[in-house]
């Protein structure tokens, strides 16, 4: 188990970020970040996400238009913005990531349906080991889902197999701009034991 450092790191002292300091998230550090995050479990290794990083003042311009007016600061202050998205035909990589049972992933093709709510299921929760990846490597996150979806899939991604899902903004975070921590459920508001 990990010990009480890592835990905190990682869920109890771990915030969503509104302001990033002026410190440069580099290469090496976005490819470690995936490397850890490719590693996290989907549905037949399906592995549907694909990700943007969005890194230049060029780049990042290109979305300021798509965000909620809320959003651009936290956008412009961050070294990074990801845009986090799945890819719909992901079934086609069918030999690449199921190579023992390729044929397993011919329903995905059959059905359109199917393959959008299993690329989003599973593009979601490698959204949310991306974050906690970039956590457990010392940066910060600042998710958003305050945009313009149709605008940001015609800016990002024209040719309609890849979809967004949501943003996040990542660095190293200000302190000073994190909002009062909001209370979480209880055990017994959010589970149950059957
Ligand atoms: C998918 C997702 C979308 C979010 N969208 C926005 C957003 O558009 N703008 C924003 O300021 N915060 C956004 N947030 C941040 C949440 O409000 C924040 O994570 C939540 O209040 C918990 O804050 P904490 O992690 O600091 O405890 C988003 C978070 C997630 C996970």
């Amino acid at each position: 188990m990990m010990d009480e450092k890592a835990l905190n790191l990682l869920f109890r002292e771990a915030r969503s970020h509104n302001g990033f300091l002026e410190k440069p998230v580099d290469t090496a550090m976005l490819m470690a970040l995936y490397e850890l995050l490719k590693m996290g479990p989907t549905s037949a290794n399906c592995s549907p996400l694909r990700i943007i990083f969005l890194r230049t003042q060029e780049a990042k311009a290109r979305l300021l238009p798509a965000l909620s007016p809320g959003n651009v600061d936290k956008a412009l202050s961050a070294p990074v913005v990801a845009v986090l998205a799945h890819d719909i035909h992901f079934y086609r990589r069918a030999a690449q990531l199921f190579p023992h049972r390729p044929e397993m992933y011919d329903s995905f093709a059959a059905d359109a349906q199917l393959a959008e709510t299993t690329a989003f299921r599973n593009g979601t929760l490698q959204g949310a080991y991306l974050m906690m990846a970039a956590r457990s490597l010392g940066l910060d996150c600042g998710p958003m889902s305050g945009f313009d979806e149709a605008m940001v899939n015609q800016l990002f991604f024209p040719h309609g197999d890849v979809r967004v899902n949501f943003l996040c903004n990542l660095g190293y975070g200000d302190a000073s701009k994190v909002f009062s921590r909001l209370p979480r459920l209880a055990f017994s508001d959010a589970c149950s034991i059957q």
